[in-house]
């Protein structure tokens, strides 16, 4: 199939989502494949589809922005952030901290943040800040059901208290649910947030350019506060931290500067 230049243009007139900051390849195969899936020949005609197919668009919207998630994803980071970062944080900026967890897809993410930050701080006084740019993985993260496996790394005590068996998932309890505010919102495009405290983004930036990567990472590095942390992905990297402004504290936490 030809004319993706044309289609990235259609694309971004229809979801306000820019290609061109995702790597291509990887991006166009899985494009291609929906495309086919649908039984169209051409971009043109899937353009069309899309235009005129509200189930279509919402498909293609919510298979481009590639949203497995999980519960304490890499449970060793989370030790480091609950065991260390948590605490420091808390040392240095009190208990209000200003949190947030940029691309949370369905919650999965800040909900854990909730309960890691729960062990050292009152629910009561916890809100995060969860962002994502598609709209149906925010519906499912304010629902709150889960499957057993998205749950599986969530420490028991927390299973306990803080999920609701129903049928064969799991439901997130009005408590933590309380201490998350979910918005949209593109990386790409929209302003950012400031005085943060801490930035959790994982598993995101790996299929964006790597000049849409180094400009997300500088705008991290404004949004957070000196002493500030930013938590990334296990298979991530900040590439010429310290030009921007970061020491690395460990492989996947690196702290603003002055
Ligand atoms: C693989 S998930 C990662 C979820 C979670 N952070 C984790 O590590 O488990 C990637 C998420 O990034 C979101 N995303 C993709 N492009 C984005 C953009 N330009 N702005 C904000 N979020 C975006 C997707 O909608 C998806 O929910």
């Amino acid at each position: 199939m030809d004319n993706y230049e044309a289609f990235k243009d259609q694309v971004y007139k229809l979801t306000k989502i820019d290609l061109s900051s995702y790597k291509e390849k990887q991006m166009r195969r899985r494009i291609d494949s929906l495309v086919k899936k649908n039984k169209c020949t051409s971009y043109d005609d899937y353009v069309k589809l899309l235009k005129t197919d509200k189930n279509v668009f919402d498909e293609f919207v919510n298979f481009l922005t590639i949203n497995v998630s999980e519960f304490y994803r890499n449970p060793e980071q989370w030790d480091l952030l609950v065991n260390e970062f948590v605490p420091e944080l808390v040392k240095k900026f009190g208990d209000n901290l200003n949190i947030w967890s940029a691309a949370c897809s369905t919650g999965d993410e800040p909900y854990s943040l909730v309960m890691a930050l729960s062990k050292h701080i009152d629910l009561r006084k916890i809100k995060i800040h969860a962002t994502d740019i598609d709209k149906q993985v925010i519906a499912t993260a304010k629902v709150g059901l889960y499957s057993e496996k998205s749950i599986a790394n969530v420490p028991d005590e927390y299973k306990k208290k803080f999920f609701t068996k129903v049928g064969n998932s799991y439901q997130i309890s009005d408590e933590i649910k309380r201490c998350v505010d979910f918005k949209e919102h593109n990386l790409l495009s929209d302003a950012y947030p400031k005085n943060c405290d801490m930035i959790v983004c994982r598993n995101v930036l790996i299929y964006f350019t790597d000049e849409a990567k180094d400009d997300i990472y500088k705008k991290f590095a404004a949004s957070l506060k000196t002493g500030g942390i930013l938590f990334i992905g296990s298979t991530e990297q900040v590439s010429g931290y310290k030009d921007m402004g970061y020491k690395r504290r460990y492989s996947f936490f690196y702290e603003k500067e002055q």
